[in-house]
């Protein structure tokens, strides 16, 4: 079992990495509860496959409730966030006791957004299941649902008291899933760790065969960049826009697409491509870290271009993301070997080459 600290003030917590040790988590939340209720949330692909060995882990030591979602984006909605309000106060959950989150990012963010704010905020724990989730949005304390015209647009920011992370819960995660995660874990190299960059080229096959220490390294690795990136801007006022990396362009294939074409990570995996071609274009970066960069993405399994792109209709919807101020779109683009610039305003001009 190893730990890394995310250091902020009074809102500090710990994440655990173990590997194969879901059941082991008991004492782990014994250190952070001082409550013996606990509403677990999870979703019906996860509890499948995880709710009993959670079960024995915990419920001789808690009074415990389950409450699951149906899996998928719809469920991160307003409605199923009334709905597990409801069950809160059936269950008579009070100011003391807890929520924990089991499962992917869908999961950690309705159950993170019910968590800070029922009762004006409860105390909750993030046991992340699949890689998104594990490095990515289970860490920093962002939580939110969306609203049927925007994703993620009702959330704030609401830090966990603990994010315990089994690694070996990715083998029962579909391919496709685990690809898309590997989307932020190259984006993480490419924003902040040279190093780890050159080590995901020597082990990429090794992570996505699942090999224990090449998955515990590397969910370690991630997660202590993004614990070092919140750190330093935990309510995003500038330098956390880094992790926005293939983000603006992906966003834009996300809204483009209907939010069906592409998942999350294969449209990040695009807008990575796209950025640094930009960065390419600009001079800033050589084409031989461009093809690593292109090469790395390829070997995760996930696209690098999309077909019959219309840029107009991507510009628009990028203008229009959330992270857009008064219109104008703000890129993150690689400058160097594990270092990214943000850049404000940039000449649509420069978009339309990049992806033509
Ligand atoms: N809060 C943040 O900072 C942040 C950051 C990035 C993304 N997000 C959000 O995360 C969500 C996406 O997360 P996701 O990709 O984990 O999606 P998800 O939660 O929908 O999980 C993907 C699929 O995998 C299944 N699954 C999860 N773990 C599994 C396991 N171990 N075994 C078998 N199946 C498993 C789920 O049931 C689901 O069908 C989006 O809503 C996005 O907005 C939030
Ligand atoms: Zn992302």
């Amino acid at each position: 079992m190893e730990r890394i600290r995310v250091d902020l003030g009074i809102n500090s917590y710990d994440i655990i990495f173990v590997w194969d040790k879901l059941g082991d988590m008991a004492g782990e939340l014994k250190k952070v509860l001082s409550t013996r209720r606990i509403m677990v949330i999870t979703d019906d692909n996860v509890s499948n496959f995880y709710l009993e060995t959670v079960k024995a882990a915990i419920d001789p030591h808690y009074d415990v409730r389950y409450v699951s979602l149906t899996p998928g984006e719809q469920s991160k909605s307003l409605e199923q966030a009334q709905r597990l309000y409801t069950k809160a106060l059936e269950f008579g959950l009070d100011r003391h006791s807890a929520i924990m989150a089991l499962g992917g990012g869908v999961v950690g963010d309705i159950a993170g957004f019910v968590a800070s704010t029922y009762m004006r905020g409860i105390p909750y724990v993030q046991v992340p299941t699949s890689l998104l989730a594990q490095v990515d949005s289970s860490i920093g304390g962002k939580v939110a649902v969306n609203h049927p015209q925007a994703k993620n647009i009702i959330g704030s920011f609401y830090q966990p008291k603990l994010v315990y992370i089994d690694g070996k819960t990715l083998s029962t995660l579909p391919d496709r899933q685990l690809y898309s995660g590997l989307a932020e874990v190259i984006k993480y190299g490419i924003i902040y760790d040279g190093q780890f960059l050159n080590w995901l080229e020597e082990r990429m096959e090794d992570i996505i065969m699942l090999d224990r220490d090449s998955v515990l390294h590397c969910l370690k690795r991630c997660c202590r960049i993004k614990a070092m990136v919140v750190k330093q801007d935990e309510r995003e006022a500038g330098m956390r826009a880094i992790l926005n990396f293939g983000h603006t362009i992906g966003h834009g294939v996300e809204s483009t697409t209907g939010y069906r074409k592409y998942t999350h990570g294969e449209a990040v995996a695009i807008g990575m491509v796209y950025a640094s071609k930009m960065a390419l274009d600009m001079g800033m970066i050589d084409k031989d870290y461009y093809h690593r960069i292109k090469n790395l993405i390829r070997r995760a399994h996930l696209p690098t271009e999309i077909e019959n792109l219309d840029t107009k209709a991507l510009i628009q919807a990028m203008s229009k993301d959330k992270k857009a101020v008064d219109g104008r779109i703000t890129f993150i683009l690689p400058t160097a070997v594990g270092r990214v610039g943000i850049f404000h305003d940039v000449h649509p001009e420069k978009i339309t080459k990049a992806l033509a």
